[in-house]
């Protein structure tokens, strides 16, 4: 429809906006005065770490354990972390439009479904579904697309031994899962902005890979709604795009699934959307990022966001240029 054309031709640039919140700009100015603040009060020390005392006052999760795979890098501000999000089922754009937005949101009764080619499909209350696992938090770089980054302390379990529970069959190749369809909960779902449900992809062994995580917390406490409640993918050492949110279906196939992304603009994003600062975004470089709350590019990306040895050995038969 003409509709579907202008948004199509629209939404990336919405998207790629470089336009600072207000109210983001305005915390910036707290942060910056906090932040001299504890450095007066508690010394160098507590500044390399202000995961103490962080949190948005959500239920602690119980029985977490630190993960040896976290970065010793600073995180950023849980503030920071959910206040400049991406979640078209919200609001378009990246801001502060998802936390406006989702205040009513409710993460229960949540299913998730698994299926496709495994020796064990099943549909699970989430409760029941995360219980097996120990949590773990792991401290990942975070790197969009348009060229943001955060250092962010998830907590989760890992997708590898969800994956070996449900025993999948020799066939399946990827993994596919799938966002909440529900009017109800999701109120953009009413417009054309995305081709709902939100869909994203991983190749088996990519899902299986050790660092990629089923998050289902943040700072120690549950996902606010913004950043994916109850449980969303996160893939540290690609774009953030990949990390598909409220996740109510697993399903295990032969053949590649194609991403909302890719669907909406394929010359764009690839179904790899592997961080790689030689490869350049084909609006924009992706060879600096905007560590936030910086909205200017202060740092240099890294390959595969840093993750190079962990992750190289998965793509050396590939062209990254063309499987971008
Ligand atoms: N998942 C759903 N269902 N809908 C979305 O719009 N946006 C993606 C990804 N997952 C998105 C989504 C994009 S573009 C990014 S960068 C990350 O979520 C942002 O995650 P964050 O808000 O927790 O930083």
């Amino acid at each position: 429809s003409y509709n579907r054309r202008m948004l199509i031709k629209k939404a990336p640039d919405i998207r790629s906006s470089e336009i600072t919140p207000k109210s983001v700009y305005l915390r910036r100015r707290e942060f910056i005065q906090a932040s001299a603040a504890a450095l007066v009060a508690a010394g160098f020390p507590s500044m390399a770490n202000p995961a103490e005392a962080q949190g948005g006052g959500l239920a602690k999760l119980p029985n977490v354990q630190k993960s040896p795979l976290s970065t010793n890098e600073t995180p950023s501000l849980y503030e920071h972390i959910t206040s400049y999000n991406n979640f078209y089922e919200f609001a378009p754009g990246a801001g502060d439009g998802p936390k406006n937005n989702s205040k009513n949101f409710k993460p229960r009764p949540w299913k998730i479904k698994i299926d496709g080619l495994v020796g064990k499909p099943g549909e699970y209350d989430i409760d029941d579904f995360i219980k097996p696992y120990t949590l773990e938090e792991r401290v990942y770089r975070f790197r969009c697309v348009e060229a943001w980054s955060f250092v962010i302390p998830w907590v989760g379990i890992p997708m590898a031994e969800v994956i070996k529970r449900v025993e999948p069959q020799p066939k399946a190749k990827y993994v596919e899962m799938t966002t909440l369809q529900d009017t109800g909960r999701f109120p953009m779902q009413r417009t054309d902005l995305l081709p709902w449900p939100y869909i994203e992809g991983l190749r088996l062994d990519e899902a299986q890979h050790p660092l990629t995580l089923l998050a289902v917390g943040v700072y120690g406490e549950v996902l606010p709604a913004q950043n994916g409640a109850p449980i969303r993918l996160i893939v540290p050492w690609k774009y953030g795009f990949k990390g598909v949110k409220s996740i109510v279906r697993i399903r295990f196939v032969e053949n590649q699934p194609r991403n909302t992304w890719q669907i909406m603009a394929p010359s764009e994003y690839g179904f790899y959307a592997n961080v790689n600062p030689n490869v350049d975004h084909p609006r924009w470089s992706q060879a600096r990022e905007k560590r936030l709350p910086s909205f200017v590019p202060n740092r240099k990306t890294e390959m595969f966001n840093g993750y190079t040895e962990q992750v190289a050995s998965m793509y050396k038969d590939l062209d990254l240029r063309k499987n971008f």
